[in-house]
């Protein structure tokens, strides 16, 4: 077996005497770059779960991932601060296109399995339309995700949710009002009135612009 017809390179190493459906092939052992690689590998997964995963907590990527969103949060909430949960700041934030993309990021987050992705309802009702089942007010929205509803059916948000995202989403949700889903659930419940445009600031807390603006003419985003 010196000179193999299929080895025209002369290679001098073994033929292997374990054919494999009688496919041939020469004895090499594996170049020691990679034996030390796969070495190198090995010590290397060990480390890194050693480090983290077995040693101080915090900083595998997914409890990263957490600390970066918290910090997010902390970080826009320091610009509004904590929000007060009555009509006129539910009011107020569903006009702010800006801060109803937060509470949409908020709806996306936890709501869309139930309400669907547009608001046109799953599990739970449409929040598009004008017919609401446990909604009469602007501020039914906030006290039906703080509590929940229809036993644990429509799950209670308190203790899940930071006030100003249970506010935010509470926001979004209002806005949804009036908007098309492309797969919305039937009317369920009873038709209540139109959302305030603007309702008073309590005394202390009046957002600037409040006064000025013209109740007529809230400026809704435009998406
Ligand atoms: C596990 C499914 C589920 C999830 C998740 C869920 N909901 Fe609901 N939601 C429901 C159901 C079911 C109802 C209807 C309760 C009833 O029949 O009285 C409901 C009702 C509501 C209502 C009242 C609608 C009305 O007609 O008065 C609002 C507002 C609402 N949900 C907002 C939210 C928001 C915001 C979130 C995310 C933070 C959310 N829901 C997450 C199932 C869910």
């Amino acid at each position: 077996m010196a000179t193999d017809p299929a080895n025209p390179s002369d290679d001098e190493a073994p033929l292997s005497d374990r054919p494999y459906d009688g496919i041939e092939y020469l004895e090499h052992a594996p170049p020691s770059w990679w034996k030390g690689l796969f070495a190198a590998t090995i010590v290397f997964s060990v480390l890194y779960l050693q480090f983290y995963h077995l040693g101080t907590p915090g900083r595998s990527a997914v409890e990263r991932y957490d600390q970066a969103l918290a910090e997010n949060m902390r970080l826009q909430f320091a610009e509004i601060g904590e929000l007060q949960p009555d009509e006129a700041t539910l009011v107020r934030m569903m006009n702010d296109s800006r801060w109803v993309r937060v509470g949409e990021s908020v709806y996306r987050t936890h709501c869309v399995s139930c309400h669907g992705i547009d608001g046109g309802g799953v599990v739970g009702p449409n929040l598009t339309d004008d017919h609401y089942k446990n909604t009469r007010t602007i501020g039914d929205i906030l006290r039906v995700v703080q509590n929940g509803a229809a036993a644990g059916a429509m799950p209670p948000w308190r203790d899940k949710l930071h006030l100003n995202e249970q506010i935010l989403v509470s926001s979004f949700v209002a806005s949804l009002r009036g908007t098309t889903p492309t797969n919305p659930r039937g009317p369920e419940g009873n038709v209540i009135p139109p959302w305030p445009t603007e309702v008073p600031e309590p005394e202390s807390a009046a957002a600037p612009q409040a006064e000025s603006a013209p109740p007529a003419a809230p400026d809704q985003p435009a998406s």
